[in-house]
């Protein structure tokens, strides 16, 4: 059993332990009962939240009219959690994590890291974006990783040359420390932002479908990267996706997130998922969080009221 399998295991139990659910993959029952409003594990862990987010309401005002992009949404990060939110395009997944890192305000509700309210931007909370022009193309990537150090006063020259010489080793860029950002691939840019952000020792880390733009295969190389990085590191991210197999690759937790505007359907555990699981079970999983996401039954239910009407709505939806 290598390290992170048996930590994912570990990092299973809020959900497991709340619902005695022990090894299985989703902590809650997908098609029974589950309110996430009640179900919040934080009273039944050992653990302390890092992250709580409390009935969280985010709206936009244009001069036309409010939009709401997410609807009284509740969530839990815990140390050392792979935290997905996993949504439809235009669900509010980024909007939650401008609003985790400082930059919206709440129309109701509050967040928590470390129990005070977030009130704005600060170096523990450090955003990895899609876009790859998000490092200063006139700095190398030495530079990148150092300055933020520096801006912050998050350490001195001397503790942010080797903070970024060791974080530069861990994502394997250690030969372009003098190299400029137009000189790297995106997967490599990619790499620079993390190193950049993982640096800055942000209690968590905000990741805004950091892979999206690369093709297929770089795009799996880099999931594979991040678990190993975090297999050594231990930080604690959050990350939001739209792909359901990169949510639960990724994630040991998984809060999956309806059409907008964005509320918590269900919240389940990925932690025993790989690059290497594949096959009919890894499928299943991946229709049944389907089923969730599109508010429709798994193939092999039995639609309530009888087989011959659908579900009127997803029992594991919470409002
Ligand atoms: N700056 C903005 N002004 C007005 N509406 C916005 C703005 N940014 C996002 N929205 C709207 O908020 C909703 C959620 O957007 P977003 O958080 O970007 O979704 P996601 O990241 O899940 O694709 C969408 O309906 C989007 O159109
Ligand atoms: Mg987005």
């Amino acid at each position: 059993m290598s390290a992170r399998t048996s930590l994912y295991r570990t990092r299973a139990f809020p959900l497991a332990r709340l619902r005695g659910a022990g090894e299985s993959d989703f902590a809650v029952p997908l098609f029974g009962a589950f309110d996430a409003r009640t179900s919040t594990p934080a009273q039944n862990t050992l653990d302390r939240a890092i992250l709580s987010i409390k009935g969280l309401s985010l709206e936009y005002e244009t001069a036309e009219r409010v939009v709401r992009a997410t609807h009284r949404v509740n969530l839990d990060v815990y140390p050392a959690d792979r935290f997905v939110l996993l949504g439809p395009s235009g669900c509010g997944k980024s909007t939650l994590l401008k609003a985790v890192a400082g930059f919206l305000t709440p129309t109701e509700g509050e967040m928590l890291l470390d129990g005070k309210r977030i009130q704005g931007p600060g170096p523990d909370r450090i955003v990895v974006f899609q876009e790859f022009d998000q490092l200063p193309p006139w700095k190398t990537v030495r530079q990148n990783v150092v300055f933020p150090l520096l801006a912050s006063r998050s350490a001195t020259r001397a503790e942010a040359n080797e903070r970024a010489a060791h974080f530069l080793d861990k994502v394997g860029l250690t030969h372009f420390a003098d190299a400029y950002p137009h000189q790297l691939s995106g997967g490599m840019k990619q790499r620079v932002a993390i190193a950049r952000a993982l640096a800055m020792q942000p209690r968590v880390l905000l990741m805004d479908e950091p892979f999206a733009a690369l093709d297929a295969l770089t795009r799996r190389k880099m999931q594979e990267e991040l678990l190993a990085l975090w297999d050594d590191v231990r930080f604690t991210l959050l990350f939001v996706t739209h792909s359901i197999d990169e949510a639960l690759i990724v994630g040991n937790r998984i809060a999956i997130l309806s059409p907008h505007p964005g509320r918590v359907r269900a919240e389940i555990n990925s932690h025993h998922w790989s690059h290497d699981s594949g096959g009919e079970e890894f499928r299943a999983a991946t229709r049944r969080i389907e089923a969730i996401l599109f508010d429709r039954p798994p193939e092999n239910s039995v639609p309530r009221g009888g087989a011959g009407g659908l579900a009127k709505k997803c029992v594991a939806c919470v409002e």
